[in-house]
């Protein structure tokens, strides 16, 4: 059912110096520009790499999702997994048929392909999202 890893979600308190760290320690220039998601309570951009992307995601607004994560996790850490689906409902349905926890009905996600998240209890303790292939 899942296609390629996507990308590795880290949650940091400052998306710039956690892009600086990946500038200096790894040399990667290609890292995009900070975006912001409101509705969502989150600011990301991507850290790509020659398979796959890092995406850093800072808490955006007073309700963010990632705010309690950064509580337990001052210093940030990794805070999703995300695999591509071809087709997001047939995968919610799927995921559902199979007795895991969606967490949300289908969003506009980071790269503007619908996603959903499965529960961590689901998956040995990661969240996991899936997002449908762009395009
Ligand atoms: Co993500």
């Amino acid at each position: 059912m899942v296609g390629p890893l996507n990308h590795v979600g880290v949650a940091v308190p400052s998306i710039e110096k956690a892009a600086q760290t990946y500038r200096d320690l790894y040399d990667i220039a290609d890292i995009t520009e900070p975006s912001e998601m409101p509705t969502q309570g989150v600011r990301f951009c991507f850290v790509n790499l020659e398979n796959s992307q890092i995406e850093l995601i800072e808490p955006l607004g007073d309700n963010s999702p990632i705010e309690k994560f950064l509580e337990k996790n001052p210093k940030g850490g990794q805070h999703h997994v995300c695999f591509e689906v071809k087709d997001i409902n047939k995968a919610k349905s799927e995921m559902e048929r199979k007795g895991a926890t969606v967490l949300n009905e289908p969003r506009i996600g980071a790269h503007g392909t619908l996603v959903i998240f499965i529960h961590p209890k689901d998956n040995n303790g990661v969240l996991i999202e899936l997002m449908e292939t762009p395009k």
